[in-house]
């Protein structure tokens, strides 16, 4: 059910992933894979019957997302609670400009870096918090959260599961971070977006189920790749903040599209099978990762990947300060480390979602790379 794109069909599909001639790609988020059928069926639908108007207010995505998340998670949200908005970084921002106090917002690192720069754009200042990477939870540090709500922070931007750690935060760590917003009345604003993606061996718990003060923004354009449909949604269960979302003026908000209301719909209500078949095969892949780096790479430290495809790689052993760089020498292109933590050395994110073939070409661009001790003029 899920099928490799060829290198032809995947620099025609994925023009950013794949925009180096010659090189490799495993840095931004997406998956060198074939969409769901149904989703491509239902675009393609919706453009042969012209259906490129503006998108309408009340449309199926809500109540869509209540059945994945019911059947999913065993969790139980309003249909009437989403808000479609254009993706989940500029939700992120609507949803600080709208709901949330002026004054700083503690964001744990690393993080993924727009969750920075939203924090920026908006005029606010970013509270860094520690995540441990070394130890085996790389958990909300609960404590730096306590010090930093007493110290005026009111909103924190949590990241569940974790990109780039590929952690999934237990229950009883989202009720520990609940407690304190209680506590300290601040927000939590939750980028869910990799949740379909949790594999094998890990539970996820939708924070807003244990907060309801919460402010969620999901989208499936992630764990369906499909960025370009530009489709997320934020999810607020009070009606006045509700209220409060739908009433900022046209150019605060971030506008949708209509495609990306198809696609989302679709992708929630009809995928189920096509995600499994999914996280089945990233299982798979999580895997064949671990053998190649055991026999390649022995001194490298992956942390456990419980979400998402992207894998957390400590290289520090090999001494190189930036592997990326060196990577993209010998062939391959990895994100840096330091994007995620500003003066993090010797760490890269590896995309494993891609085939098996590639996956091993990857691991051996790097470990030439490595080998070399990182010398080589980096290409492009
Ligand atoms: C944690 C996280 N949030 C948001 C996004 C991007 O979402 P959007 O394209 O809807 O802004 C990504 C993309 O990789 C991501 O990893």
């Amino acid at each position: 059910m899920i099928r490799d794109l060829t290198d032809d069909e995947a620099r025609a599909a994925l023009p950013l992933k794949w925009e180096l001639p010659d090189v490799v790609p495993a840095w931004v988020a997406e998956m060198d894979y074939a969409q769901a059928e149904p989703i491509t069926e239902a675009l393609v639908d919706a453009v042969r019957r012209g259906a490129l108007g503006y998108p309408p207010h009340g449309d199926d995505l809500g109540a869509a997302f209540s059945g994945f998340a019911a059947r999913h998670w065993g969790w139980d949200v309003p249909a009437g609670a989403s808000v479609a908005t254009g993706g989940v970084v500029s939700g992120i921002r609507l949803a600080l400009e709208v709901l949330c106090p002026p004054g700083p917002v503690v964001v744990p690192m690393p993080c993924y870096p727009p969750f920075v720069h939203a924090v920026e754009v908006t005029g606010r200042e970013v509270v860094p918090i520690e995540l441990d990477p070394e130890s085996d939870d790389a958990g909300l540090d609960l404590a730096a959260v306590s010090r930093a709500f007493a110290a005026g922070a009111r909103t924190l931007l949590l990241c569940n599961p974790h990109n780039p750690l590929g952690h999934v935060p237990s229950r009883g760590e989202l009720a520990g971070l609940a407690a304190l917003a209680r506590e300290y009345d601040a927000r939590v604003i939750t980028d869910e977006i990799h949740a379909p993606l949790t594999l094998p061996g890990a539970t996820f718990t939708p924070y807003l189920s244990l907060d309801d003060r919460a402010v969620l923004v999901t989208s499936p354009s992630k764990a369906f790749n499909m960025p370009a449909t530009h489709g997320a949604q934020l999810v607020v269960l009070d009606p006045a903040d509700r209220a409060r979302l739908e009433a900022a003026p046209i150019p605060a908000q971030n506008t949708w599209s209509s495609l990306g209301v198809v696609a989302g719909t679709v992708a929630w209500r009809d995928c189920d099978d096509w995600l499994a078949a999914l996280v089945e095969r990233l299982a798979e892949q999580r895997a064949l990762l671990a053998e190649l780096l055991a026999d390649r790479l022995p001194k490298a430290r992956m942390r456990p990947l419980e979400a998402t495809y992207l894998a957390w790689l400590d290289l520090r052993a090999y001494g190189v300060d930036d592997p990326a760089a060196a990577a993209l020498a010998h062939g391959v292109r990895l994100a840096p480390g330091q994007d995620y933590q500003p003066g993090l050395t010797g760490h890269v994110r590896l995309n494993l979602a891609t085939s098996a073939d590639r996956l091993e070409r990857i691991v051996e661009g790097l470990r030439t790379a490595l080998d070399d001790g990182g010398s080589g003029a980096p290409r492009g």
